[in-house]
């Protein structure tokens, strides 16, 4: 599967395009709640550190993943466009994820997740994370141990 990663930090335009292909049950499933403008979501995220990768398949932008950095962790969301959900890309890109913040120097990988979100808790089911839900679900992926500090949202 040829995947590639492109820093789109900062560039709210593109964040803005790619959006018009998301339906609304996703942005609902990355925010976790309704959302009718990402870009303000950015605009607070990218203040906080998070840094936004856009996701290429065959050269297409098909999605993007967010890291927000947190002690010893990072919050980490995955969003594929609809049209490109259920071919295995999200799957791929969280091991392609979890790999490259080991290397980083990440401890643990979080993600809230809502209880509903059968494809996302199936991948964190399938890499061996912990799955921890009430009406949110935390999953929390360790990548090292000692990675004991939580953030707080
Ligand atoms: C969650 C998301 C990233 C998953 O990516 P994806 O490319 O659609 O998912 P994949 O094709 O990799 O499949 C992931 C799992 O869901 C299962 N799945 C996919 N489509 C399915 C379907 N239609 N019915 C049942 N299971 C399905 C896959 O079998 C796989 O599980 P497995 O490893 O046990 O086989 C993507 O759907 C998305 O962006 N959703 C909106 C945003 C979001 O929810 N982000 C995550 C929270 S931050």
């Amino acid at each position: 599967m040829s995947i590639d990663y492109v820093e789109m930090t900062g560039v709210y335009s593109k964040i803005q395009e790619l959006y018009k292909k998301t339906t609304q049950d996703s942005i609902i499933h990355r925010f976790l709640h309704p959302v009718a403008d990402p870009t303000y979501v950015y605009r607070y995220l990218w203040g906080r550190g998070c840094r936004s990768l856009f996701i290429y398949y065959d050269n297409k932008p098909v999605g993007v993943v967010d890291v927000t950095p947190c002690g010893d962790g990072a919050e980490v969301a995955i969003l594929i466009i609809d049209a490109y959900q259920g071919r295995g890309l999200g799957k791929a890109v969280a091991y392609d994820f979890a790999g490259r913040l080991k290397k980083m120097g990440f401890r643990y990988v979080l993600a809230y997740v809502s209880p509903e979100n059968y494809k996302a808790l199936a991948i964190a089911r399938r890499i061996g994370a912990e799955i921890k839900c009430r009406d949110v679900c935390v999953v929390k992926y360790v990548l090292a141990e000692g990675g004991e500090e939580m953030c707080r949202r």
